[in-house]
């Protein structure tokens, strides 16, 4: 795992399974889709690595097969470390597509099984085909979980009705300050479940740590704002962020999350900025 001279260590959510995971990753949309920038993206994630983001977010979809490309390259030579999070693009999340698809992305990642392998949102197939393409690769050792992203409680309902449904292991969903709806639905059904959420886009792709009432927060708190928006994602209960980095100072602002506990008076300020919504609204995804 990670070595961080003087960073805080990260916190363990329990996945459904009963494996602990890094509450905080490394996501990886928009890198792999320019080939000269592919090195440094890969730089860019073996340093989040050395500083204990040690659970990677990743896609088909991205750059194309361009990103598992890049964390491909990031973890060769140190793939045990690593927790490898990837997902299955709708069109592709039937019987004998998904097995194909997976086996695509294997090839890219350069490795022989994915730790967590997402369905990326619903699309028109139906679940219990997808669910049974899941199980399928677990028995064939290609993935050692699946799970969902963007399922709000009616999906989530529907997929525990299914055969092998209670298998999955986690959802992700968008989650940050200013876009806290699932507090009101998707959070509190994956707590019942239980599973996880892995909340994305935690800086709202990075517009928040710029958000003035955010700032004003954080430096009452003397905490850098992305830093504070993070712990605060953080501190909820059963939730993994995979924030997108690929500065040093940036990673290193995250990492620093992992080491906050945000003062009553900065919690109720930022309640005050950022209040949650007061009934249920549909999940929000990008
Ligand atoms: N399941 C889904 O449907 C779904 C959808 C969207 C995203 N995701 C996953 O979630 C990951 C994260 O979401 P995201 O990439 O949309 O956005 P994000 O993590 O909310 O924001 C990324 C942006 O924030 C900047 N940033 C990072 N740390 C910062 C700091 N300390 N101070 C100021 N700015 C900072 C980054 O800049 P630099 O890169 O220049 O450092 C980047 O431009 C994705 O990469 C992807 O893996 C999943």
């Amino acid at each position: 795992m990670g070595y961080a001279p003087g960073m805080p260590s990260i916190p363990r959510v329990r996945l459904a399974d009963g494996t602990h995971v890094p509450a905080l990753g490394q996501g990886t949309w928009r890198m792999g889709e320019r080939p000269g920038a592919r090195a440094a993206e890969a730089d860019a994630l073996r340093r989040g690595l050395d500083l204990g983001l040690t659970l990677i977010d990743t896609a088909e979809m991205y750059g194309d097969g361009g990103a598992e490309a890049v964390v491909g390259r990031a973890i060769a030579g140190r793939r045990d470390g690593v927790f490898v999070v990837s997902k299955v693009h709708p069109q592709h999340a039937g019987r004998r597509a998904a097995v194909a698809a997976c086996e695509r992305s294997l090839a890219r990642l350069a490795i022989d099984r994915i730790d967590l392998y997402l369905l990326h949102w619903r699309g028109t197939v139906p679940l219990a085909e997808t669910v049974e393409a899941f199980e399928r690769l677990k028995r064939d050792g290609k993935i050692a979980r699946w799970g969902v992203s963007n399922f709000d409680v009616d999906d989530l309902d529907e997929l525990a009705g299914l055969a092998h449904g209670s298998g999955c292991a986690a959802n992700q969903v968008l989650f940050h300050l200013g876009e806290r709806g699932i507090e009101r639905g998707a959070l509190p059904r994956c707590r019942a479940w239980p599973m996880p959420v892995m909340a994305y886009s935690p800086f709202d792709e990075g517009r928040l740590p710029a958000n003035p009432a955010l700032a004003r927060i954080a430096r009452d708190a003397g905490i850098a704002p992305a830093t504070l928006a993070l712990a605060w994602v953080l501190a909820n209960d059963n939730v993994i962020a995979i924030p997108k980095a690929a500065r040093r100072e940036h990673q290193e602002a995250i990492v620093a999350a992992a080491g906050v506990t945000i003062a009553p008076a900065t919690a109720a300020a930022i309640a005050c900025a950022f209040p949650a919504p007061k009934r249920r609204t549909p999940l929000a995804m990008l």
